[in-house]
């Protein structure tokens, strides 16, 4: 990093705008809500969803009460252009509800989006294009002039396109994108232009949306930007203002709090805030925070588990364990104080007559969101994988792949079930050890030896002595590791029924301070389920090849609990 007097970076311009009023302001409604996971969230997937899980995905927002769905820039890809026409086909777009196409300001994309929006009830065509004096000159090379007839011309298609589709309820979106990095009398000046165009009514407004398409500054900044921008357009009664905040300082849900109060009227973001970079913004947040001051956000979330057992499972994301609302670790009280002041006000509460939630250190009911309070990580049937994590990490120093979580997970809710009582850390551990640590069954390694073959292509040979199924043998195969090499010499003993999918290790920070834990993942050829497999040693390299046959041995027997165990305690789940 560079020492003061730094350089490399400026502050931003505030806005001059000495009269705001939004600081004395408070949300009192809720705005109109468009999920983008559809598009900007899933846009910023490393794998993005296929045609099924969108389609899940979209009937999940649809059941939380979004009327407004982003469900993808269809001109762009063909899965994208085959989920909307699906979407249409299928007659799956209930009736109070309207998908919105993303499409850039250019001709044949334009067009293709009216194509694909062919036969739908209603749609809104929401065209952009970047306006913000970076990209003016550095990735366009065009003047103010020139990029703002770019969005009077896309203005001029739309609305000729949109005549001719019969679309009954057709709808318009503008964005000039990086809004906030715009000069904002240009900004108006742009989607003046467009407005003129358009001419919406209060009856059909345009929806204008002022993204931060990356987050620059303050909150405080944005909403004054919001308010200025909302002061100055004309006809404000045609016009919908719509925020599209990202993250990258942080501050998204503050940006478009702020933003809200200062006189916006629509937000688009996603569940739990994916979303390009550090995110979207998160519409669960500002959604709840709405309900804690008493707004009912027309937004149910009263099952967020499963909300987000479903946006885990196909967005192949995670929510991290502090995450406002949905962590696993929001609702639980570790330290003594904590949990004696939430416990004596549980117990007000259940005398309290006025239907007011007033409990210390807990904002919202966890009842309210599916949810229930953990006074301390407390192991049992009902427990979530993230506190079994924990445990484990806590008291033994072992720190399992997130990805393993759900495997263990499982292991330790069924064992809780069989003995209908909470499990103590050291239970948490043996159980670990029984499951992970202590199978030799149908294989053993019971000795080894590695040659190193610097010259080679496989640089190492390995000979192994293993007992199979009772039979003790000598295997031999060669790779670029003794792990690759292992699973060689297995596939050559004909023993190889499985891909090895991933490999960890780290020191143990607690206990004998020698050891390390090793993990392998492998799956199964024949029926794909991953399984893990774990083991302690001094010798890493030792390490990794028993972690190997312990996911081997798990997956070659028969009582692994089955996925069902998981979701059934995902939804008591904290
Ligand atoms: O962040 C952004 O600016 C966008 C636009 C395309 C609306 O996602
Ligand atoms: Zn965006």
């Amino acid at each position: 990093m560079e020492k003061a007097p730094i350089r490399k970076y400026r502050p931003y311009p505030l806005v001059d705008l000495p009269d705001r009023t939004w600081p004395g302001r408070r949300i009192e409604r809720a705005p109109i809500w468009c999920s983008v996971d559809l598009r900007d969230g899933n846009q910023s997937l490393p794998i993005p969803m296929t045609v099924e899980e969108k389609t899940e995905f979209f009937e999940h927002l649809v059941q939380l009460g979004f009327r407004e769905i982003e469900v993808g820039f269809p001109s762009a890809s063909e899965t994208e252009f085959r989920f909307l026409r699906k979407l249409i086909e299928e007659n799956r777009i209930p009736g109070d509800v309207t998908v919105q196409c993303l499409v850039q300001c250019r001709e044949h994309l334009i067009r293709r989006t009216f194509e694909a929006i062919e036969g739908a009830p209603g749609a809104i065509i929401h065209f952009y294009n970047s306006t913000n004096p970076l990209q003016r000159e550095v990735t366009f090379h065009m003047s103010r002039e020139e990029i703002r007839d770019i969005a009077v011309s896309s203005a001029q298609l739309v609305r000729e396109l949109g005549k001719a589709s019969g679309c009954p309820r057709l709808r318009y979106q503008y964005s000039p994108e990086s809004f906030s990095d715009t000069e904002l009398a240009y900004s108006l000046e742009v989607c003046e232009a467009v407005k003129e165009v358009l001419q919406p009514t209060p009856e059909n407004p345009l929806i204008l949306n002022l993204p931060a398409t990356v987050e620059l500054f303050t909150p405080n900044v944005h909403a004054d930007q919001i308010e200025w921008f909302c002061r100055h357009i004309s006809n404000r009664e045609s016009v919908l203002i719509s925020l599209h905040t990202h993250n990258d300082r942080g501050t998204g849900v503050a940006a478009t709090e702020l933003g809200l109060m200062a006189g916006a009227d629509r937000v688009e973001g996603t569940l739990f805030g994916n979303g390009e970079r550090t995110g979207n913004l998160d519409i669960v947040t500002v959604a709840l925070n709405l309900y804690t001051q008493g707004v009912d956000p027309g937004l149910d979330f009263s099952r967020l588990p499963e909300t987000r057992s479903l946006y885990e499972r196909t967005t192949r994301m995670g929510v991290h364990e502090r995450h406002p609302y949905a962590g696993d670790l929001v609702f639980t009280a570790f330290s003594g104080s904590h949990q004696d002041a939430i416990k004596k006000g549980m117990e007000a509460q259940k005398k309290r007559t006025d239907g007011r939630w007033l409990v210390p250190y807990l904002p919202i009911d966890c009842a309210d969101i599916g949810r229930t309070y953990q006074a301390i990580i407390r192991i049992n049937s009902q427990s979530g994988k993230g506190g079994v994590a924990f445990v484990l990490e806590r008291s033994y120093g072992i720190e399992m792949p997130k990805r393993m979580y759900p495997e263990f997970g499982r292991v330790v809710t069924q064992l809780a079930d069989d003995q209908t009582a909470e499990l103590n850390s050291l239970q948490v551990w043996e159980a670990f050890e029984e499951e992970y640590l202590k199978r030799k069954e149908p294989l053993e390694l019971r000795d080894y030896f590695v040659e190193h073959r610097p010259r080679e292509v496989h640089r190492i040979r390995l000979s192994a002595d293993i007992t199979f199924g009772g039979a003790d043998r000598r295997i031999e195969g060669t790779g670029n590791g003794p792990i690759a090499a292992f699973v060689n010499a297995l596939e050559n003993a004909g023993l190889k029924d499985f891909h090895l999918l991933d490999y960890a290790q780290h020191a143990i920070t607690r206990g004998s301070a020698a050891d390390a834990v090793s993990f392998v993942e492998i799956q199964g050829k024949a029926d794909k389920v991953p399984y893990w497999g774990s083991s302690i040693d001094s010798n890493v390299e030792a390490g990794g090849l028993f972690a190997l046959v312990s996911a081997y041995n798990r997956a070659h027997r028969s009582e692994v609990p089955s996925a069902g165990g998981e979701a059934a305690a995902d939804k008591t789940e904290q």
